[in-house]
């Protein structure tokens, strides 16, 4: 297995739509597994493909408790099919802006249609942090990262901070 380089804000590869996956094979699975690894590498509790300067349409997430056992999510081609009137505000971050931080505010619930690493088609209902996780890996595969949804003030404040981080150098 091996932990990718996760790339970070300035990188185009975020901001692209990715491609959907056409056939699910080895060659897939492995890069999902890859993924995790990354993920648990970095501390995060998702990641999607464009994140590793793939542009593919892979989401891994584990939202579990640290207290609990993993609940891995390996999804291929995902896409929201029903959204949830009621909304929820939740502190994101990303691993590709590390060490920043902000309110966001979706769809408290979520249907979400995917394809499993055995190509077959799944839906899943998301609620709470996982609600939360899956439209924010669903957002990388379009090119939307979680500043776009701060208000134009705080976002702008959040970059000029970034600008000067050498973290992002
Ligand atoms: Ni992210």
């Amino acid at each position: 297995m091996t932990v990718h380089k996760i790339v970070l804000l300035a990188d185009p590869v975020l901001r692209q739509k990715a491609a959907p996956v056409e056939q699910v094979d080895d060659e897939i699975r492995q890069l999902m597994e890859d993924m995790v690894e990354t993920m648990y590498d970095a501390v995060g509790i998702g990641l999607a493909a464009p994140q590793i300067g793939i542009s593919k349409r892979l989401i891994v997430m584990d939202c579990a408790k640290d207290d609990t056992s993993p609940e891995i999510w390996k999804m291929i081609n995902p896409e929201i099919i029903s959204r949830s009137e009621e909304t929820t505000k939740m502190e994101e971050g990303c691993l590709s802006i590390p060490g920043y931080n902000g309110d966001v505010t979706r769809p408290a619930e979520v249907e979400v249609r995917y394809m499993d690493i055995d190509g077959t088609a799944q839906q899943m209902t998301a609620t709470g942090l996982l609600a939360a996780c899956v439209q924010h890996e669903i957002d990388h595969l379009d090119g939307v990262l979680f500043i776009d949804y701060l208000s134009r003030l705080k976002r702008d404040m959040m970059l000029r901070k970034i600008a000067k981080d050498p973290a992002f150098k």
